[in-house]
């Protein structure tokens, strides 16, 4: 365990203790994935997706570009997959020529988007509620294993396509780590994947969320039972008093800091477009689950990359052994591309450096650092000039693979 502030252990505690038993906030449904996309003048379909473990999940397409030529023909396929507390809005906020899901529709793709289990589009189950905790039984690992197969396998079987390009960012990236380590077939249906912030050590992790948390919901099995398995609820009077511990020291971003978003990504970065704020925090953050947290927290605290820590008992159980089984980066066989920066919270060089040594040398293409020493977690996503400082790259890697 890190040292740590007890009294902001504490503090921590009962913001956790609000957020668990209180319930959200009404917040503006009116932004969707879909009001997003007809406002721009894309043509969109939603498609509906269930698990094998019975999880109902809203994916999102673009078909085709309405400024191209190109509906009756074959288009090369790109799936698009989130991050922690966000979803399939986050390709489609910045609008045409910014949102990576344009500028891809833009190149002739057929884009489709992934929701993972437990976010806006995604709170049904054939059998269980998502007001009852056994809905929220789940981290990125059942993202992994259950959501993208469910996915992708849905897209290529839709599309009649053979192979798809994988395009994520942040937990979308743990995901695919996941996926790939654990079901092999996978390498002959990704031709290859696009990892913007990846994540898979996160020992170094820097902002309010671990030094605050990780001690407390790092532990193995000492929330778990308590706290685990609901959903992750950061209401306004929750985030407000976080939000004004963690930005004390910058008043004039606590607008940001009201978004738990900003918290774990950072929110000290020079190239957000705050324009973009209303339509961020009208879709962010979009649920989760409190054990997704608790999972990375826990890689925090032990600095490795494995499955979920029940306790030494049930890991035993679950595992055959008592740690939690490591995931193994050299499993993977699809072609991989990094992109990652200097300023992100989340995960720090150090981290993305091991991620590097860990990949096979065949399998990693690329693993490109941004030359803006800023750049965040976030900007992936929403930061200014984002189509020429990361999308062109991607787009150029995507071109020779
Ligand atoms: C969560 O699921 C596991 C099996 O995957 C089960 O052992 C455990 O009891 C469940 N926990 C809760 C809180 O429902
Ligand atoms: C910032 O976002 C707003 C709203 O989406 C947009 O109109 C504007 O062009 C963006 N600015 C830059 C520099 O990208």
């Amino acid at each position: 365990m890190k040292v740590h502030n007890f009294a902001l252990n504490i503090l921590w505690f009962l913001a956790a203790v609000t957020w668990v038993r209180s319930s959200p906030q009404g917040r503006s449904t009116s932004v969707t994935t879909t009001s997003l996309i007809i406002k721009h003048g894309y043509p969109v379909e939603e498609h509906k997706v269930q698990t094998s473990d019975g999880y109902i999940l809203t994916m999102h397409r673009i078909p085709y570009s309405p400024n191209l030529n190109n509906n009756d023909e074959e288009r090369p396929v790109a799936f698009l997959m989130h991050g922690l507390l966000c979803s399939s809005s986050d390709w489609v906020l910045g609008g045409p020529g910014r949102g990576l899901a344009y500028v891809l529709s833009e190149a002739g793709f057929d884009v489709w988007m992934g929701n993972a289990r437990g976010t806006t589009y995604c709170k049904k189950h054939a059998s269980k509620s998502a007001l009852l905790q056994p809905f929220w039984n789940f981290s990125w690992h059942e993202i992994g294993i259950y959501d993208l197969p469910a996915m992708i396998d849905y897209t290529l079987y839709m599309t009649g396509a053979e192979d798809l390009r994988y395009i994520a960012h942040s937990q979308g990236t743990t995901a695919y780590l996941v996926l790939n380590s654990m079901i092999p077939r996978f390498k002959n249906r990704i031709r290859s994947a696009h990892l913007l912030a990846p994540v898979a050590y996160v020992e170094n992790m820097k902002g309010p969320l671990p030094k605050l948390a990780g001690p407390v919901l790092g532990q193995p099995n000492a929330f778990v039972e308590v706290f685990g398995s609901a959903e992750f609820l950061p209401n306004t009077k929750g985030m407000e008093l976080l939000g004004a511990v963690a930005c004390r020291d910058e008043s004039h971003v606590q607008v940001i800091c009201s978004n738990v978003i900003f918290l774990i990504g950072g929110w000290n970065s020079p190239h957000l477009n705050e324009s973009m704020l209303p339509e961020i925090m009208a879709t962010t953050p979009a649920g989760c689950s409190i054990n997704q947290i608790q999972h990375y927290l826990q890689e925090y605290n032990s600095g490795e990359f494995r499955q979920f820590d029940y306790g030494k008992s049930r890991n035993k159980k679950t595992y055959g052994s008592k740690k939690p089984t490591e995931y193994n980066l050299e499993a993977i066989d699809v072609p991989t591309y990094l992109y990652y920066s200097d300023n992100d919270n989340f995960v720090s060089l150090v981290d993305v450096v091991r991620l590097i040594y860990g990949l096979k040398p065949e399998t990693l293409k690329r693993a490109y650092r941004l030359p803006y020493p800023k750049w965040n977690h976030i900007d992936f996503l929403w930061g200014i000039d984002v189509e020429t400082i990361v999308y062109d790259v991607v787009m150029e890697d995507i071109a020779n693979s």
